[in-house]
């Protein structure tokens, strides 16, 4: 049915237009306290089986909504109603922008895949922080994901990031640096250990500094060296963060300007999951994302050492209920291979990698 109306309907129209279309009939959803509630009762993850335990916060399921979709935090109630785990908002940067001229994003059908070069559209943090604050009417984990602001230089990025993060941490149930979006010139720059570095201490001591200390989480780019994927693994360690998020979109591609997500990065994705598996084992969260598509993508991510996994390109083609029907599927295989809970299936594959502790 989906597939019919993507063909038929959503296909003929702008792509950034749909977008639009979307994320305000989701925050349209996330006002209306009865619909949100049914549909959350209906559709959310509520097996005892899926739920899971990840840097002190609480997960119904392990299937998350990417970045980068609700980049005003907008309507992250609605989303999970439909069937997401969590919600990670943004990115969002200090100072409001409008992202690059349009046209911006372009779907790639046959290959399942989707460039964009948004560039970080968005109201800025006091304007996404007034809507976070809003008591919510389902439960709903929210990430906050941060970037810099476009026309900050490099030089003043940390104060940027510090601004940013100020504002939202104590509203997030996680924070995340965003060190690896390609439509901020300079931005993945950011992520050489040098500069890496003092960045992620001052963000580190802002989340640090909040009620309920917010856990901290770096994205990295698929694009990184396999080297440089092991010195942010390695820092990420020595700083105590808690987490990693692998991957953002490819500048690896053809065609139109941008970063490339969807079938195309499977691969790459999964690759760098199971390097940084090998490298930190189970000290840090593994948050895999990129090219996503269905229960067998999720079931080989956790297996390879993912803690959680994230889409985005393979709910723009899997249509609405997409993640709700990935956590069904979820349900039954864990049951099927003689499991209790999800947990159990993290990093059966992964190698041993206690030697290396
Ligand atoms: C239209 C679009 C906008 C995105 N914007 C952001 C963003 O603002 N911040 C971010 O960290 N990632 C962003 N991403 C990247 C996604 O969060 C994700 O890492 C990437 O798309 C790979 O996952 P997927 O193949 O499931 O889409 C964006 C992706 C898409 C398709």
């Amino acid at each position: 049915m989906y597939r019919l109306v993507f063909t038929q309907v959503l296909q003929r129209f702008d792509a950034e237009a749909v977008h639009h279309l979307t994320v305000r009939a989701f925050a349209l959803l996330s006002a209306l306290p009865l619909l949100k509630r049914l549909l959350h009762r209906a559709f959310a993850p509520h097996d005892p089986a899926l739920r899971l335990t990840a840097f002190g916060v609480h997960f119904p399921g392990p299937l998350g909504l990417a970045a980068g979709f609700d980049k005003d935090a907008a309507c992250a109630e609605g989303v999970a109603a439909v069937g997401f785990g969590h919600v990670e908002v943004g990115t969002i940067t200090a100072h409001g922008q409008p992202g690059n001229p349009r046209p911006r994003l372009f779907r790639l059908v046959r290959q399942r895949a989707v460039i964009n070069r948004m560039g970080f559209n968005n109201a800025g943090a006091a304007a996404a922080a007034r809507r976070l604050r809003r008591t919510r009417g389902v439960p709903v984990v929210v990430g906050v994901n941060i970037g810099k602001t476009k026309v900050v230089p490099e030089q003043e990025a940390v104060a940027d990031y510090v601004a940013g993060a100020k504002e939202l941490a104590p509203l997030a149930d996680y924070l995340v640096v965003n060190v690896s979006s390609p439509n901020t010139p300079g931005l993945r720059d950011l992520q050489a250990v040098s500069k890496l570095r003092p960045l992620l201490a001052a963000v580190k001591d802002v989340a640090d500094g909040t009620p309920r200390r917010t856990p901290l989480l770096v994205k990295i780019a698929p694009d990184l060296a396999d080297e440089d994927v092991d010195a942010v693994a390695d820092l990420a360690l020595e700083l105590g963060l808690d987490g990693i998020i692998a991957t953002n979109t490819t500048i690896r591609h053809e065609g139109e300007t941008g970063g490339l997500s969807g079938r195309p990065l499977k691969s790459r994705s999964l690759e760098v999951l199971r390097r940084l598996r090998a490298r930190v084992g189970d000290r840090l969260a593994l948050v895999s994302v990129g090219g996503v598509e269905d229960v067998d993508d999720v079931w080989e991510r956790l297996l390879a050492g993912a803690t959680l996994v994230q889409g985005y390109t393979g709910w723009v083609y899997g249509g609405p209920l997409w993640a709700s029907r990935i956590h069904r599927q979820l349900s039954r295989r864990v049951r099927r291979h003689g499991f209790s809970s999800i947990t159990e299936v993290i990093g059966r594959t992964a190698p041993d990698t206690r030697d290396a502790r």
